[in-house]
């Protein structure tokens, strides 16, 4: 082991404890982006990760407000001919509900031992999307600068508002792009297949998310005296979502394909070289039988394929016991996952025009569409890449694997069109780790591999740039 390595996992060793403890008090903070009765937590996690920035030694530290939840931004310039790395991470968290189902409260983070975490794993809300992850370049920006082995400019990026669609981040970026100028974006927000099973994600999927509303009768009836007679709103909505897809889960929305990129049968059999094992997946989810699009395979429907899900719907009667009543409205929120090259708002339209051309007369339909986001692909033969792929090969002692993830970080494709900067999309959780659900958790093991391996990637990435 090099000097430098070994004064890094040094200091590392030595300040593990604390290195958890900082996070958990992180975790600590309710941040719901999506709940404005957060607003205050909200301000006060900004307000710890600046703290955390200004004791690792950052230079320029601010809070900016925006019209919504601020951004942090830090940086550490040690020379202007150098290149730089900026790094992008989320604060905010999803609500924590259904708040029954967690085993702990999701506000109160404990380290508990789990199968797959023999090491131990954080419960919180936060701990590994994105909080925990985000946290671990705070950490190892500390390292570098306490074991001076920092090889490059650094700067950071902490939004909000990423659970909630980033659009006063979208702002912010297109007022600052010379002060977030930079040669590459490196990003902790996904995953890897496993433990032993490095990987690099190198693909996001996009979203339109629609919501729908359907209109019957001027008010809720009685179901005896009007039933029968009068279209219920709850029972059209159920027959026009099943017409969003036919017997082969193919989406039926006229022109939904026309732009999606096939991948070459060689590219397809490159990717089924992932391992993966069906069993284990259904039974990780508590499933006797998967379904999905005719033809591919499930770690193709989940990654390189469009979807159309419903995410919620409501109407009616959902109280205790029973009420007889026809509902006036019916209401769904409907989301798709788009590939490349998809483009959101047309994807939009399309599903507006076509749901709306399903309905019967006896109803009348309202669509909106909320928060959207472009998919995104890296190369993975640019250096930001590289430097990932030889700094995770040194701390996992195996080459990751490339891998197209079936989520959604809509702003990274507005880097790349607004600043010009690919990502690199180095995370460390895992699909397990029940990110946006109850008991979310994120592996000891997974939050110090982060710490170890970003320093690394510094290193390449520098090394990379000189050549
Ligand atoms: N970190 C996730 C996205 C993610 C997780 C990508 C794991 C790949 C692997 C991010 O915080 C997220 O939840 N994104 C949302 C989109 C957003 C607009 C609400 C998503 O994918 O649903
Ligand atoms: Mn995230
Ligand atoms: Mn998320």
């Amino acid at each position: 082991m090099s000097e430098k390595k070994e004064s890094i996992n040094n200091y590392i060793a030595s300040n593990k404890q604390r290195f958890l403890n900082e996070l958990m008090e992180l975790l600590k903070i309710p941040s719901i982006s999506a709940d404005s009765n957060y607003n205050n937590e909200t301000l006060r996690t900004a307000q710890e990760v600046e703290k955390r920035f200004i004791e690792a030694g950052a230079e320029h530290v601010e809070i900016c407000p925006t019209a919504g939840h601020p951004i942090v931004y830090a940086d550490k310039i040690i020379d202007t001919n150098l290149p730089t790395v900026l790094v992008y991470g989320h604060y905010d968290v999803q609500p924590p509900d259904p708040i029954n189902l967690w085993t702990s409260p999701p506000f109160e983070p404990i380290i508990k031992k789990t199968e797959i975490h023999p090491e131990g794993a954080i419960f919180a809300r936060g701990a590994c999307d994105d909080k925990g992850q985000m946290f671990m370049h705070i950490k190892a920006f500390e390292v570098m600068m306490k074991t001076n082995s920092l090889t490059c400019n650094v700067k950071f990026m902490i939004e909000g508002e990423e659970e909630i669609g980033s659009k006063n981040l979208e702002t912010y970026v297109k007022q600052n792009k010379e002060k977030l100028k930079a040669d590459v974006i490196l990003i902790s927000d996904t995953g890897i297949i496993a433990n032993q099973i490095p990987s690099i994600t190198v693909g996001l999927r996009g979203l339109s998310y629609m919501e729908v509303e359907v209109t019957g009768p001027n008010r809720d009836l009685h179901s005896g005296l009007y039933g029968g007679a009068v279209g219920n709103p709850i029972n059209i909505l159920c027959e026009m979502i099943t017409k969003l897809k036919d017997d082969k889960n193919s989406i039926t929305i006229p022109g939904f394909y026309d732009k999606v990129e096939i991948i070459s049968t060689e590219e397809r059999a490159e990717m089924a070289k992932a391992p993966f094992n069906l069993d284990d997946y259904k039974k990780s989810i508590g499933l006797t039988d998967i379904d999905g699009e005719a033809g591919y395979t499930t770690n193709e429907r989940n990654s390189i394929r469009p979807t159309l899900d419903v995410n919620g719907i409501w109407g009616g009667y959902t109280g205790e016991g029973a009420k007889t009543v026809l509902p006036s409205k019916a209401y769904a929120k409907i989301s798709m996952r788009l590939v490349p090259h998809q483009d959101s708002e047309e994807i939009s339209t399309l599903f507006t025009t076509y749901f709306k051309s399903i309905a019967p007369p006896s109803v009348t339909v309202k669509v909106t569409a909320h928060h959207g986001g472009t998919p995104y692909v890296t190369p993975t033969d640019f250096s930001g890449y590289v430097a990932a792929k030889n700094a995770m090969e040194e701390t996992f002692g195996k080459t990751p694997i490339p891998v197209r993830s079936g989520g959604s970080i809509p702003i990274v494709a507005l880097f790349e069109q607004e600043l010009g900067l690919k990502s690199v999309l180095m995370g460390f959780g895992l699909d397990s780790d029940s990110i946006h659900s109850p008991n979310e958790h994120y592996g000891v093991f997974n939050y110090f591999k982060g710490i170890e391996t970003i320093p690394l990637f510094f290193e390449h990435f520098s090394k990379l740039s000189n050549e």
